[in-house]
């Protein structure tokens, strides 16, 4: 009996050094192991043995069977470590496989806007002058004719700082005089685009910063005819070939005469509705000539120079082209409202 037991043992390891596969695997498991086992045969034939034999084959038999069990799992681990360094080596990439989709990133609808702005100026020979955002009250409104105390001033609520003077600019005006100083006498085509920011409650139609571009044109002969006409391409460019546009008297300090460039309304097409508030015209822009105190504080004789400037808030004007019926959505970081750009 014993002999017949070490015989399977034998057999049983080198059966299994020839097995390469799991299936051949499981056939060697369910042959040497299972419950039909020649193994078990032998165990079944126990109770036939004398006394003294019994207790040696058993224990030789329970030996085997761990034996065989050790021996199965390392060749398991073998096989799994032979099929992975096998993959690996003849496997080639499938290339046919889609990708993983990397989200796509776009830019913010009034950079977006911003970015329109600049091509539409460039195209007509302005430059992009960029100026600070931390303003002396000097620049935000002294150099801009409304000196300290100037009710004027009441158009722009301001942050002030804790630093006596020193402000964030509540528009982007100012940069006509850091422009002017820095040119002087060179005639002067500019935009200033740029953040500006306003001390007031938020609201659907009113935020503590936006944008603006600020535009300038300084030189020897311009009139208020270059101002329209310039304006008035920029607008068709802007928005639409065949745009009307109006102009409205208006007051600013730095500029005069002073003005405010209306478009027909798009939606409506100046019949009236929600947006135009029924008046079938939408406000895009204030603007005007120069005041001569502001091209004397610029360092130009306004005897010798006159200009133009104007003002525009883009995310106004992305309200108005994409029906945005709240500002705050500009800088709310909501992406259900910027993937949509
Ligand atoms: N700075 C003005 C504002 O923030 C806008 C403006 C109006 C700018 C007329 C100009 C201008 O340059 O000529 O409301």
């Amino acid at each position: 009996m014993l002999e017949k037991v070490d015989k399977i043992e034998k057999e049983a390891l080198a059966e299994l050094e020839t097995v390469s596969s799991n299936e051949e695997l499981h056939a060697w498991k369910v042959r040497y192991l299972g419950r039909s086992a020649e193994l078990g045969e032998v165990m079944q034939g126990l109770k036939d043995l004398d006394a003294k034999q019994r207790p040696l084959v058993g224990k030789r038999v329970n030996e085997v069977k761990v034996a065989l069990e050790e021996a199965y799992d390392e060749r398991v681990e073998t096989i799994r470590q032979k099929e992975l360094s096998r993959s690996l080596k003849e496997d080639r990439l499938d290339v046919t496989l889609p990708g993983r989709a990397q989200p796509r990133g776009r830019l913010h609808p009034a950079t977006q806007t911003l970015r329109r702005i600049y091509a539409i100026w460039a195209d007509m020979g302005f430059q992009v002058y960029r100026s600070r955002e931390v303003e002396t009250d000097e620049y935000n409104f002294e150099l801009l004719n409304m000196p300290a105390y100037h009710p004027a001033r009441d158009m722009w609520d301001t942050f002030y700082t804790s630093r006596e003077g020193i402000v964030l600019r509540t528009h982007t005006s100012p940069g006509q005089i850091h422009v002017m100083r820095e040119r002087t006498p060179e005639p002067i085509r500019v935009i200033l685009p740029g953040m500006c920011y306003r001390y007031e409650q938020i609201t659907a139609r009113a935020e503590i910063q936006f944008n603006q571009v600020e535009g300038l044109a300084v030189g020897k002969t311009i009139t208020f005819a270059d101002l329209k006409g310039t304006l008035r391409a920029f607008a068709q460019r802007m928005f639409d070939q065949d745009v009307r546009t109006r102009f409205r008297a208006q007051h600013f300090p730095f500029t005069e005469p002073s003005a405010e460039m209306d478009i027909e309304c798009f939606l409506c097409e100046g019949v009236g509705c929600a947006v135009c508030k029924y008046t079938g015209w939408l406000e895009i822009l204030g603007c005007g000539m120069v005041h001569p105190t502001v091209l004397r504080n610029g360092g130009y004789d306004p005897e010798e120079f006159s200009g133009f400037a104007f003002g525009m808030g883009p995310e106004r004007i992305a309200m108005l082209r994409y029906n945005i019926g709240d500002i705050r959505m500009f800088w709310g970081n909501d992406l259900r409202f910027l993937e949509q750009f």
